[in-house]
Order: C-alpha cells, then sequence, then structure tokens
C-alpha cells in the first residue's frame, strides 16, 4: 500500500463530508461540537482546535481516504480525534496504517510520551483497532458512552 499522511486540503474536507450518512455516524467520529447536516466548506473550522493539527491519508493518486487530528492536552500528552477511513477503503488495513502514522507525528511534532483518544463505548472497529495498537482504557476517566483510552496508564 503506497498510503502517505500529508497536509489536509479543502478538497479532502469535501471528499471527508461525503463519508458521513448521517447524526449517529457525525456524532461518533467527530463528537458533539460537529452538527449533520454540515456544509463541507465550514468543516475545517468545525473542526479546528486550539494548537491543532490535521492531517489527511492519501492514496497513490493523491485521492484522500482517511483523516484524523491531534492537539497536546497537557505537557506530555497529546491527544488523537477525528479519525476516520473513506466508507470504500474499510476492512483492508489503512485505519491501522493511519494511527501508526498520526500517532508517530503527533510525538514526533508534540514531543509529547503518552498519546490519549475517545471512543464510543459501542463502536467496535475504533475500539478494537485501539486496543491492539496498545491503548487501554481509563476506567476513572470514561463515561457510560464515552471511553477515554491512553497509551501508558493514566489511572
Ligand atoms: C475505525 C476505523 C477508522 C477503522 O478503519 P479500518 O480501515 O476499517 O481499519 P483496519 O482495516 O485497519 O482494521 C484495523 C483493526 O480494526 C478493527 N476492525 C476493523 N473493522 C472492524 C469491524 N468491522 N469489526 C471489528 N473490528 C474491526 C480490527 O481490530 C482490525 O484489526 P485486524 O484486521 O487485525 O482484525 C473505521 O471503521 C472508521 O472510519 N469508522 C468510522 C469513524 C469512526 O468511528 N472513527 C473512530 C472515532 S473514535
Amino acid at each position: 500500500m503506497d498510503f502517505e499522511l500529508r497536509a489536509t486540503e479543502q478538497s479532502d474536507y469535501d471528499t471527508i463530508a461525503t463519508w458521513i450518512e448521517d447524526a449517529v455516524s457525525c456524532s461518533r467520529w467527530a463528537g458533539p461540537r460537529v452538527p449533520f447536516p454540515f456544509s463541507a466548506r465550514e468543516l475545517p473550522e468545525l473542526l479546528s482546535v486550539k494548537g491543532g493539527s490535521s492531517y489527511s491519508l492519501s492514496d497513490s493518486d493523491n485521492s484522500c481516504i482517511g483523516f484524523g487530528q491531534f492537539w497536546v492536552v497537557r505537557q506530555g500528552t497529546v491527544h488523537l480525534g477525528r479519525i476516520i477511513i473513506s466508507p470504500e477503503a474499510r476492512g483492508v488495513g489503512a485505519g491501522r496504517l493511519l494511527c501508526k502514522k498520526l500517532l508517530a507525528k503527533a510525538m514526533q511534532e508534540t514531543g509529547a510520551a503518552m498519546v490519549t483518544l475517545r471512543v464510543y463505548r459501542d463502536n467496535m472497529p475504533a475500539l478494537s483497532l485501539y486496543s491492539s495498537l496498545g491503548f487501554s482504557v481509563v476506567e476513572s476517566e470514561s463515561t457510560g458512552d464515552l471511553l477515554l483510552m491512553s497509551t501508558s496508564n493514566a489511572e
């Protein structure tokens, strides 16, 4: 697979907007701050996080097939968010590749040693992926719906 992590362009946001089918998938991907429906033009602003960085996973044609963000939550800890793979590209390893590249980029750019993320308890594909990458659930910082996961034990 000839995939690359690169800066996100407006045309990528236009593509990503077509992947979000309904309010439930929107909320699972982006959390409560992004309403559904939304305009692709507004997506960069809706997804903006202070001090955050956004990256696209592109294929050999430079088409966007995935997206993710990270931002520093406190010194030494960087948080991954809004991870998504195109529905057509799921199930063949692109999500794992995106996460590995995003993790490496986040740690390299921020110098953080710990990485966290949030995932809905019933989002089995994402939960299984993050567990296999070494993330563990931090129950003390999780809710009935939403899990906080960390690369090291933050209990
Ligand atoms: C979560 C997501 C990024 C995974 O991407 P993907 O490209 O399908 O994942 P991969 O093909 O790389 O699979 C990696 C692992 O994910 C898990 N996984 C993927 N699809 C799965 C499914 N349908 N059921 C259970 N586990 C699954 C498996 O652990 C898999 O590892 P394996 O192949 O060794 O079994 C993708 O499903 C997605 O974009 N979902 C919608 C947005 C979303 O929910 N984002 C997460 C926000 S926290």
